[in-house]
């Protein structure tokens, strides 16, 4: 968006498991490196699709890295997931062991890794880095890009900004019998700009080999903690129950932060407090743009 970032940046929008589509971008620009966002991200449609989450996932990835190969692009910065460390103990680490994840989305990720290190091996010039986002939530200070799901949302963040401004009569709050201090999951939220600058230090450190990053704060915040904070700040209520577990919901996922900062030198600036004000920006945006359209 140049209002954002004071450029216009050349677009195309192509399906990227289309390789020869693909090349035709890199034939027509010099290219440095290469952030592969594209993928689908849904964790229950994945369960119910599993054939189009592997095809789609796995041969975008492909298809990139093959583009790259092609045009003699070295750097290459991936979007996994911290889904690829499984039931592991809390906080992840990226030594770790991976364990197997609980959905097919998981796998793409998972086996995407492993796909680009296999890759990162057989040609020593190019600097894969994988990085292992925890969730992602909040907006853009200016209120003009957020998150936007389609349908009704499966994430916490959207679902509550939607019971906040009356779309959604109340959040469920999936389970508060596990081992955490109030009963409810434990995640570690990281603000979306924080993460956006996480893959602009991948780029500017990246070496030769592939390797993995946690991006998260290291901090894990509950969802009773979250909904009280998204209150308090925007003073504003968000009516909530206590239903059942989701099924492969694990109880704590987050970060040991360390190696992002020692290696990338980056580590995230916002909190939750921030967080939740900025998500809640961009929804009374959106509000306001969708009533008057
Ligand atoms: C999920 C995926 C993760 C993916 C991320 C972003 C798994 C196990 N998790 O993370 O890989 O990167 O989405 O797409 O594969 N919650 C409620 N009520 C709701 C929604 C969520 O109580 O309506 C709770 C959940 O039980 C969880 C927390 O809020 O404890 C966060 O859930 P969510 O935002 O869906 O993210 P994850 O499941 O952690």
């Amino acid at each position: 968006m140049p209002s954002i970032t004071g450029e216009v940046i050349p677009f195309y929008e192509v399906d990227v498991t289309n390789e020869s589509k693909v090349n035709a971008i890199f034939s027509q620009h010099t290219i440095e490196g290469v952030i592969h966002f594209a993928g689908y991200k849904a964790v229950g449609e994945s369960v119910e699709k599993p054939l189009m989450y592997y095809a789609n996932n796995l041969m975008s990835t492909i298809a990139v890295m093959n583009a790259c190969l092609k045009h003699n692009v070295k750097k290459f910065v991936f979007s996994s997931s911290a889904t690829v460390y499984g039931d592991n103990a809390v906080p992840f680490k990226e030594t770790m062991t991976l364990l197997p994840t609980t959905n097919p989305y998981g796998e793409t990720k998972a086996m995407c890794e492993r796909i680009l290190t296999d890759t990162a091996k057989a040609n020593p010039q190019l600097e894969v880095t994988l990085l292992r986002y925890f969730n992602p939530i909040g907006a853009h200070k200016s209120g003009l890009i957020g998150e936007r799901p389609n349908g009704i949302p499966n994430n916490l963040m959207p679902y509550i900004t939607q019971v906040a401004s009356g779309e959604r009569e109340y959040l469920q709050v999936f389970g508060n019998d596990y081992d955490t201090p109030d009963g409810t999951g434990v995640r570690d939220y990281i603000h979306v700009v924080d993460l956006a600058e996480g893959h602009v230090a991948a780029m500017k450190h990246s070496k030769p080999g592939a390797h993995a990053y946690n991006l998260g704060t290291g901090k894990g915040t509950s969802v009773l903690e979250l909904v009280q904070t998204f209150e308090r700040v925007n003073n504003i209520k968000v009516p909530y129950k206590i239903v059942d577990r989701r099924p492969g919901d694990l109880a704590e996922c987050y970060a040991d932060a360390k190696k992002a900062y020692e290696q990338l030198n980056w580590k995230t600036k916002y909190d939750v407090v921030q967080m939740c004000e900025d998500a809640w920006r961009y929804e009374t945006a959106k509000q306001s743009v969708l009533i008057s359209e």
